[in-house]
């Protein structure tokens, strides 16, 4: 088997000088159930870890709420100092429990969030800090101006949105520069088709969350023919196909496990055809209508 590298997605440089290999990964698997806690393989969740540099992956997407704080930590645990490695971090939801996330976007918190990512990832500054939710409770003014300023003073580099609208992207941009925009996206979830284009139209990076579904395609015809051709599986399609999409998109698939990472960023080398990424954009967009 050739050598799996992430090299072979190519490159993005996000805000126009950071450039990143195409091909990331999430690091929210790494916690308890519900996103919750630690790991139950904590030994598996830190050799996933330093497996992402022996295939060059070099760019990480984490959260403070991943745990909370259990990924940030067990990042920093496997691979600080990062030599070569862009992590991501972001904040602007809490955890009252296991699978429940609440949007808190007051500037005094979000200012403290970023504080202790910096302290927890044993870094100066934040490469990119993306704020994880708008919270609706708070004027957009006063969480975009915070963040704004924590970018002017130096604690963060690069600044991205998750889970937004065009119109909430303008308004941002009315601010500061957005760089990257992180929404729910895949073969089968075509809801932010709009905010992709726009993303691509501005040079933006769009990372898709949730990229390895193709769940309601996999007994489809199209995607057993083309994964018996390329010898891919059917989760390597579904990011071949993102990475064909778009030059701006950055799959940050997630896994706690080894294998699993291997096997994701082997898709890097699975080459689709026009007429094959054609044929799956078509029954994709059919399964994504037909779940609406
Ligand atoms: N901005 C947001 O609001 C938001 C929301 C959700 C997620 N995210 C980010 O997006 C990243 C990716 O999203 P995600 O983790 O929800 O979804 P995903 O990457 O599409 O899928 C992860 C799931 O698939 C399994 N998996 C991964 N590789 C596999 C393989 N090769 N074969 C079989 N199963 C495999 C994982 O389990 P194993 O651990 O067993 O491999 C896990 O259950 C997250 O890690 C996080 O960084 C962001």
């Amino acid at each position: 088997m050739s050598k799996i590298s992430a090299d072979l997605s190519g490159r993005f440089a996000i805000g126009g000088d950071l450039s990143v290999r195409r091909l990331g990964y999430g690091a929210m698997q790494l916690t308890g159930e519900g996103r919750w806690g630690e790991p139950p393989d904590p030994a598996e969740a830190i050799r996933t870890l330093k497996r992402l540099p022996e295939i060059d992956v070099d760019f990480i997407d984490t959260a403070d709420s991943y745990g909370p704080e259990v990924s940030e930590r067990l990042i920093r645990e496997a691979l600080h100092p990062y030599k070569n490695i862009v992590i991501a971090t972001k904040a602007g939801l809490v955890r009252p429990g296991p699978s429940t996330w609440v949007p808190v976007g007051r500037p005094e918190y979000l200012r403290q969030q970023v504080k202790l990512s910096l302290r927890r990832l044993g870094v100066e500054r934040i490469d990119l800090w993306q704020l994880h939710r708008i919270d609706p409770k708070v004027p957009q003014a006063e969480q975009f101006g915070v963040v704004r300023d924590m970018q002017k003073e130096g604690l963060i580099r690069h600044v991205g949105l998750s889970q937004v609208s065009v119109a909430e992207i303008k308004a941002a941009q009315a601010v500061f520069k957005v760089a990257t925009v992180q929404n729910l996206y895949n073969l089968v979830d075509r809801s932010s088709e709009d905010v992709l284009d726009y993303c691509e139209a501005q040079g933006i990076g769009f990372i898709p969350w949730f990229p390895l579904a193709s769940g309601s395609l996999a007994k489809s015809s199209a995607l057993e023919r083309i994964s018996k051709q390329s010898g891919a599986s059917p989760s390597q399609i579904a990011l071949a196909w993102l990475l064909k999409r778009s030059p701006v998109m950055l799959p940050i698939p997630g896994t706690s496990k080894v294998k699993h990472l291997d096997e994701n960023v082997a898709a890097a080398g699975v080459s689709l055809s026009d007429k094959d990424f054609a044929e799956l954009d078509a029954l994709g967009r059919k399964a994504a209508n037909e779940n609406v």
